[in-house]
This record gives structure tokens, C-alpha cells and sequence, in this order.
């Protein structure tokens, strides 16, 4: 595959966490090779230079000293705080997606990975990115676990049949980068591998328009939310009470356990695959369940569809969902 170093000892640097990793990677093998040797060169001291010279000598009893224990006690707790503070910083760096990144999702599939643009365009074990712009991806698989992996960009994260999983990253340079899966998945998992092109925004513009006109996956998800018959129980003058999902997302709801959930991805998804599983207070289980019956590239179209509502007029107003009330009021009537 295209000049990608195979042998290189470490995987290229080409993204925006991917220095970030490396130091405090490297900083950890420092700190680790810094004590094996120094503690490797004190036993050799100590085992010669007290070694003992005759067979009736017995060393003078040592009662403790407070002094060297504060010290190796100080010592490493300073160096294991430190580590743990630098590391959680890199840690929420990776797992906080910014809020201008595009969303591309992910399916594997033995043995294969399938993604999407946000505008619709379709790819297996390819994927086209713009450099410097934040790609928020939402993984998730239609069989067994795999694993999303692309070391240049230092991004590993699994692929869940039945959840979603979030990973992110930003390009930092134009190239090919491979995409790996990680998890062992079976027979042709090594063979499951793809490639990541990162190109100049131009370029990728070009990209995009070079295809033909696809459906995205919010119109997609528009689209299923009438044919597969959400629209029939969720608008506000149906006969069967089922709840509004406008301005929902992210919020959390209280459930007839009397515990509360988050509206996420997988909230949602759960909801139409398992609709009894977690039902909203005040409503009855009624929804058929749609196991079986929806694609994952269906499901992940709806999720994105019921993401993008937002509360219609007269509800209670949701914190910052205000920019497109027309279009959702327009979706749902
Ligand atoms: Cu998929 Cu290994």
C-alpha cells in the first residue's frame, strides 16, 4: 500500500493528539528505563561493595531511617501525580470531540469496514478526510467485536455490536494512513484493513462532489422516521401517547423505574431496538421493538435524524437548540 513505512519502528505522527501521546509515552519509558538502570547499577554496587569477606561477619542491625523513607516515598508519589495529571489531560483531550467536527460513522463487519460521510457518500475500508478539520466518528459493528484502529493518528477505539462507540481526531498531514481493525474478529481479521486519505480541503471538496448525489444520513433518517412509522406515535396529536423528541437529545428523562438516562446515541438506539427495556415516565411499553428489521446504517441514519430535532414551538425551550426550530417544525407536522 501506497509509500506508508511498514518498518518503521514508530508509526508516523499525523495527528492532532498523536504528540501528545508520544510524549508522555516516551516521558513514561524514560522515567522507567531512568530506574531499571539506576537500581540494576545499585544492586551491582551494593552486592560488591558489601559483600561479605569473611564467613563470621555479621552486618551492624539497621532500625529504619525517616529520612530515606520520606524520600522514596515523596519521590515516586510526586512522579505518579504528575503522570496521572498530564495523562488525564491527554485522556480528555482524545475523548472530548470539539463541537465543530463533521460526524463520519463506522460499521465493521467481518471483514470489512463500512463508512459514511456526513453528506451521504459511502466507503469500504476507505476514508476520505480534509486535513486539519476534526472528524468526530460514532463505531459501531453488525456482527462481532472489532477494532478501529489508525496508528498514525495514535486512535484505537472498539466496535460494539449493539452500542456506539466515539472516537475523534484531526489530521495534522496530507497522506495515507492505514486503518487496522485490532480486535480479533476471526478468520480474515488481518486481512480486515483499510486506508485513511487525508487531502487538501479542496481536494476533498472536489472528492465529494465527484460521486454521484447521495442521501445524507439526517435525510435518510427523515426519510425511515415516516416509512418505518415513528412519525405515526411520536407528533404531538397522535392517538397513541408516545413522547415528543424534539430538543431530547442530551437531556436526561426521568424512566417509570424512577431512574434517570441520558438521551445519547445509544439511548436512542437502544430505545428503538429494545423499547421496553427503558421506558419514559408516564408513558405505557407499547412500541413494537424493531430488532431485525433496521440495517445498522439504518439505525445509525435515525439516531442522527433524532439528534438533529429540536423542541418544537411551545414546548419548553431546550438550551441552545434554537438555531433550526423552522426545519424541525416543519418535519414534524
Ligand atoms: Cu475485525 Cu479484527
Amino acid at each position: 500500500m501506497s509509500g506508508v513505512g511498514m518498518l518503521a519502528l514508530f508509526a508516523q505522527s499525523a495527528s492532532s493528539v498523536s504528540g501528545e501521546v508520544d510524549a508522555l509515552f516516551f516521558t513514561l519509558v524514560a522515567i522507567t528505563a531512568f530506574f531499571t538502570v539506576g537500581i540494576m547499577v545499585a544492586i551491582l554496587f551494593f552486592a560488591i561493595r558489601y559483600r561479605r569477606r569473611s564467613a563470621d561477619e555479621l552486618p551492624a542491625d539497621s532500625h529504619g531511617s525517616t529520612a530515606l523513607e520520606l524520600i522514596w516515598t515523596l519521590i515516586p508519589l510526586a512522579i505518579v501525580v504528575v503522570v496521572f495529571v498530564w495523562g488525564s489531560k491527554v485522556y480528555f483531550h482524545m475523548n472530548r470531540p470539539p463541537d465543530d467536527a463533521m460526524t463520519v460513522t463506522v460499521v465493521g463487519k467481518r471483514w470489512m469496514w463500512k463508512l459514511q460521510q456526513p453528506t451521504g457518500q459511502r466507503e469500504i475500508n476507505e476514508l476520505h478526510v480534509p486535513v486539519g478539520r476534526a472528524i468526530r466518528l460514532v463505531i459501531t459493528s453488525e456482527d462481532v467485536i472489532h477494532s478501529f484502529y489508525v496508528p498514525a493518528f495514535r486512535i484505537k477505539r472498539d466496535a460494539v455490536p449493539g452500542r456506539y462507540s466515539q472516537a475523534w481526531f484531526r489530521a495534522t498531514k496530507v497522506g495515507t494512513y492505514h486503518l487496522l481493525c485490532a480486535e480479533y474478529c476471526g478468520t480474515d481479521h488481518s486481512r480486515m484493513q483499510g486506508r485513511i486519505v487525508v487531502m487538501e480541503p479542496q481536494d476533498y471538496e472536489a472528492w465529494l462532489a465527484g460521486g454521484p448525489a447521495p442521501e445524507s444520513p439526517l435525510a435518510a433518517g427523515e426519510r425511515l422516521f415516516a416509512e418505518v412509522g415513528c412519525i405515526t406515535c411520536h407528533k404531538p396529536d397522535s392517538a397513541l401517547r408516545a413522547p415528543m423528541l424534539g430538543g431530547i437529545y442530551g437531556k436526561q428523562v426521568l424512566l417509570t423505574t424512577g431512574e434517570t438516562v441520558t438521551v445519547d446515541d445509544s439511548y436512542i438506539r437502544e430505545s428503538i431496538m429494545s423499547p421496553v427495556a427503558k421506558v419514559v415516565a408516564g408513558y405505557q411499553p407499547v412500541m413494537p421493538t424493531f430488532q431485525g428489521q433496521l440495517s445498522e446504517e439504518q439505525l445509525i441514519a435515525l439516531v442522527a435524524y433524532v439528534r438533529s430535532l429540536t423542541a418544537p414551538p411551545g414546548a419548553a425551550p431546550a438550551p441552545g437548540v434554537s438555531k433550526s426550530q423552522a426545519r424541525a417544525k416543519g418535519t414534524k407536522s
